[in-house]
């Protein structure tokens, strides 16, 4: 079948066959980890070229006694879906051969993300396979949900601005911003989300103790936020002493006055019904606002916020865990939702209090 004519409405029972691309790297080790504990799949090949022939418990600790080795990407297995979590670049120069081989494809980079080809030209080195770009549904399922059934190209959405844009959808949806011109979103973020190879900047070392400006301006993920919301975004991103998590603290300065009354109406009207989406606003205790270290593992996102009338300013919190929500757990529930499966499959878990450092 081809790319786009995916089956809408799978039958629960069925278990369905699928590949990781990237399996040996840090989305892709998620990947495997979810879809093991998932009731419907089956992981029938898992990819690395670094990794060929070992087994995914010996590259993944915490799959250990799993024995399915890894395989070279060049050789693909006829597969339902087919999950890629490389780097930048390749699924876009692979992306003929991925959909041939499966029916329904999840990509985790940023290839499928933006709706077009100066996009890419703008924010990124341009795009290799720009006629799949109007094929491909944007995957935060909150935003999304109706546009994924029966979709063959997810583009699952960036950490960072997953994050963010969980945060703000509410004040969007609810026209609370009507006229706004002016949002400022300062992200902190964790090691994992350079990858397993990381690089000088993530070594122990360099990394341990630091509250780093990495992306002051220019952070690509900026693109998807302004892509979303018709509205640019003042974005500063953070590298901070955690491994797991994405934590998004958003200043918006609203036209016309707004109680929080009004604030509370938004987020519970967008996220009442949501089943990873969580409302942390006050209250009392240790944990009042939303922490990564409190999702970490998770597909949960919290959200918060408070009104500063003063400053007229609204001040909101959003945190994720990068590798899930923002990454591999989102891919799996947007899949679940384009293959009709429930739509909680194998994400319906919460995290360990107490914890260490994520
Ligand atoms: N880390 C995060 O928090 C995060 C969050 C959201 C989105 N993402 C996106 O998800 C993707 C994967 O990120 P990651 O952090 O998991 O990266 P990673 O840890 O560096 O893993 C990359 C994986 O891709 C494989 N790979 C590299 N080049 C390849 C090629 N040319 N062909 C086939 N396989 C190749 C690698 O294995 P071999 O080299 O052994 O083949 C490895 O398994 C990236 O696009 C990233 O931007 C990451």
């Amino acid at each position: 079948m081809a790319l786009g004519e995916a089956e809408s409405d799978t039958d629960a029972a069925e278990t369905l066959t699928a590949t990781v691309i990237g399996g040996s790297g840090f989305t892709g080790g998620e990947l495997l980890r979810l879809l093991d504990g998932h009731p419907n799949f089956e992981i029938r090949q898992a990819t690395s070229r670094s990794y060929e022939n070992k087994t995914i418990g010996a590259v993944h600790p915490n799959l250990r006694g799993r024995t399915l080795r890894f395989s070279d990407p060049a050789e693909l297995e006829s597969v339902d879906v087919l999950f890629a979590a490389t780097p930048h670049g390749v699924s876009m120069e692979r992306i003929d051969a991925f959909s041939e081989a499966a029916d329904t494809v999840v990509d985790l980079s940023a290839d499928f993300r933006l709706n077009t080809q100066e996009q890419y030209e703008e924010w990124y080195d341009g795009h290799s396979s720009p006629e799949y770009l109007e094929k491909s549904v944007y995957a935060l399922p909150e935003r999304n949900r109706e546009k994924l059934p029966g979709t063959g190209l997810i583009a699952a959405g960036g950490c960072n601005a997953t994050a963010t844009i969980l945060g703000l959808g509410p004040l969007f949806d609810s026209e609370l911003l009507t006229g706004t011109e002016q949002v400022i979103v300062d992200v902190k973020v964790g090691s994992s989300e350079g990858g397993a190879g990381g690089g000088a900047a993530s070594s122990h070392p360099e990394r341990s103790g630091i509250v780093r400006p990495y992306a002051p301006t220019g952070h690509r993920h900026e693109a998807e936020i302004e892509q979303e919301f018709g509205i640019s975004v003042s974005f500063t991103v953070h590298a901070v002493d955690m491994i797991r998590g994405a934590s998004a603290t958003c200043h918006v300065f609203p036209e016309g006055p707004v109680s929080k009354k009004e604030l509370w109406s938004a987020y519970r009207e967008s996220y009442a019904d949501e089943p990873f989406m969580r409302i942390a606003s006050g209250g009392s205790g240790v944990y009042r606002y939303p922490e990564p270290k409190a999702i970490a593992g998770t597909n949960y996102g919290d959200v918060g916020f408070e009104l500063d009338p003063a400053n007229k300013r609204i001040v909101v919190f959003s945190a994720i865990d990068n590798m899930m929500k923002g990454s591999a757990g989102q891919a799996v529930h947007a899949a679940n939702i384009a293959l009709g499966l429930e739509e909680t499959a194998g994400l319906a878990f919460q995290g360990l209090h107490p914890v260490g450092a994520p």
